[in-house]
């Protein structure tokens, strides 16, 4: 496995790489999420890429950026034992040299949720994939699904500045109760950890309502609440269920729809979805 910090050094060693490649970006602390991107790359494509940087551009607040979990000889131990062909893992001023001026703002579907609760995030997401897209120049990209509106915000950019790259999404990766396997989880507390599951469970209970029949999206986002009450630790951001395609809020759930929530405990901002139906 090769080890690159500049966009030169990535030009070069992908010169010669097999074809189609499969980029798997990330902001390092891999755990089974990314691993199952990884797996599913190595199945896919011929070459796996993986990038490891933490984007500044797309945290809003200072804190979140420098507390972020960082471990990147353990994430390169991890990369070489999944097989990856190449590691991306670049200093801030190589991604953005001096005087970068550019921003990549997808429209509607980056607005609600976490558009909303996140001002400027999706820009700095769609920034940083657009510029590792065309850098890596793979055939296929892979994303989980539990950042839901991040997929559909990169697919949205993929197809309207027509870059070549498929975007693939793969399904979430939970640990045994349910918590949605994420690099923030290492941030919680042990009794935040032990509280976080709630998150999977309002999910799965408004799931059960919409199956038993109801489809008022006011009740169905009530009933999350409800959920989500029971855990004192837990302060919610939002709970939206919505029009899969669009993520507009639903009144009535007469289509395919998105359940999500965003939660925090303490000062661990963690997210959550699931598809009705
Ligand atoms: O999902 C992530 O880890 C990041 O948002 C991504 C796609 C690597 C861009 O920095």
């Amino acid at each position: 496995m090769r080890v690159v910090r500049t966009r030169a050094a990535l030009r070069a060693a992908l010169a010669d790489a097999a074809r189609p490649i499969g980029l798997v970006p990330t902001m390092g602390w891999l755990h089974e999420g990314h691993l199952s991107l990884i797996e599913r790359a190595r199945l896919d494509d011929a070459s796996v890429v993986v990038s490891i940087f933490v984007n500044p551009r797309q945290f809003g607040e200072t804190t979140d950026f420098t507390r972020y979990p960082r471990n990147e000889a353990r994430d390169l131990e991890i990369c070489a034992t999944a097989g990856v062909d190449l590691v991306f893992a670049p200093s801030v001023e190589e991604v953005y040299p001096v005087g970068f001026d550019t921003t990549v703002s997808v429209g509607g579907i980056a607005r609600p949720l976490e558009g909303a609760a996140r001002p400027g995030h999706f820009e700095g997401v769609a920034t940083v994939v657009a510029i590792l897209f065309s850098l890596v120049g793979a055939e296929r990209a892979y994303f989980g699904t539990k950042d839901a509106q991040q997929v559909r915000v990169i697919r949205r950019m993929a197809l309207d500045l027509a870059l070549p790259t498929e975007v693939v999404p793969c399904p979430t990766i939970r640990e045994a109760d349910g918590l949605a396997m994420s690099s923030r989880n290492a941030r919680l507390s042990p009794a935040a950890r032990a509280a976080a599951p709630v998150i999977r469970r309002a999910l799965l209970e408004a799931h059960r309502l919409w199956e038993e029949g109801e489809r008022s999206g006011a009740q169905l986002r009530a009933a999350m609440r409800t959920t989500l009450a029971s855990e004192p630790l837990a302060r919610v951001e939002y709970v939206s269920v919505a029009d899969d395609a669009t993520l507009a809020e639903l009144e009535v759930v007469d289509r395919p729809a998105l359940l999500s929530l965003a939660v925090r405990f303490d000062e661990v901002r963690l997210i959550d979805n699931e598809p009705l139906p």
